[in-house]
């Protein structure tokens, strides 16, 4: 097995099936000290370096709290504009990680540019984590989410899922990534012209995944096992900063789970997970249905970040 240790964080294509199972036994060993707000100090002389171009609640204090929890330190910024690469400098990647890596032993980048973070991982001598690079990938979210199933579930083969929304988002790619090394056949649901392009298709239908796409929730919800949203009313994730411009739209009923659908048409036992943030593709009445798990998501989020940094490390192999 390759190790972990110095390891980038990049991307979920090429991730292979021990590698999700690894990372799985490594969440449940520290879950304990996130579950008992009890911090240790695995990672006591280790710090994070957080370097986040685009907003973020979720994925960088995630990744903070989970290096807190393991006794490092934090440093980074959460606004670029406050930084040279965000004035009139415009610095570029390699200058900013040829500084950052000096400030920390791994660093967790967003940015707006698709592929920024392994830009970065070419010049950085220390674990680069990619927490989401424009529409390309978000992996420790979707690790955070095939975690979250193996908790649920107990397992993750055999499992049906359906993927709701904007297919242009970097969480779907990560999915369907990720369910390469799985037997789970999905089915995607999204409007026309946000749709998972003929080039990604192309490229996933090289892989042994099962996957289909239908243009209504109400045609797949019944047999779904794990339902995963996301909004399709979205910001542009390829800019800094997308402020919301007067009224942005509703979600249409062909992309929304709601507790009257979950109710009639879905499986009593299947999971519904949203990383979080939505707009109004779940309203809030579900969260209390036996269907939410996103609330499960959050926790599993400080887990799995737990276990990468752990991993990436070199403090568990
Ligand atoms: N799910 C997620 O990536 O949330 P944030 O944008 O708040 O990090």
């Amino acid at each position: 097995m390759r190790s972990f240790s110095g390891r980038d964080i990049l991307s979920l294509k090429g991730f292979e099936r021990h590698e999700f199972f690894r990372v799985f036994e490594a969440a449940e060993k520290l879950e304990p000290i996130a579950r008992n707000r009890h911090n240790s100090d695995l990672l006591k002389h280790k710090s994070l370096v957080t370097a986040f171009y685009q907003p973020s609640t979720r994925t960088r204090l995630a990744h903070e709290a989970a290096m807190l929890r393991l006794g490092g330190g934090v440093t980074g910024f959460s606004d670029a504009k406050m930084t040279r690469a965000g004035d009139f400098y415009q610095e570029s990647i390699k200058d900013t990680v040829k500084m950052l890596e000096f400030y920390g032993d791994v660093i967790v980048m967003r940015h707006f540019e698709q592929g920024a973070p392994h830009e970065a991982a070419k010049w950085a001598s220390v674990p680069i984590i990619n927490g989401g690079d424009g529409w390309g990938e978000h992996p420790t979210q979707i690790l955070t989410d095939l975690y979250t199933v193996y908790r649920e579930k107990g397992r993750i083969d055999g499992l049906k899922w359906l993927a709701v929304g904007d297919m242009r988002m970097r969480t779907m790619h990560s999915l369907a990534y990720g369910l390469t090394q799985f037997d789970c056949p999905i089915t995607f649901c999204a409007p026309p012209e946000i749709t998972l392009t003929d080039e990604f298709k192309a490229e996933i239908s090289g892989y042994s995944l099962d996957w289909t796409e239908v243009g209504h929730v109400e045609e797949a919800i019944a047999d779904a096992d794990v339902i995963l949203v996301e909004p399709v009313v979205q910001p542009d994730y390829t800019k800094s900063r997308d402020e919301r411009d007067g009224d942005v739209g509703l979600t249409p009923a062909n992309y929304k789970i709601t507790r009257e659908l979950l109710e009639t048409r879905a499986k009593s036992d299947a999971i519904l997970l949203h990383s979080l943030p939505r707009m109004d593709e779940i309203p809030t009445d579900v969260d209390i249905t036996r269907w939410s798990r996103y609330w499960q998501e959050a926790f599993n989020g400080v887990v799995m970040r737990m276990a990468l940094l752990a991993l990436v490390l070199g403090k568990m192999e």
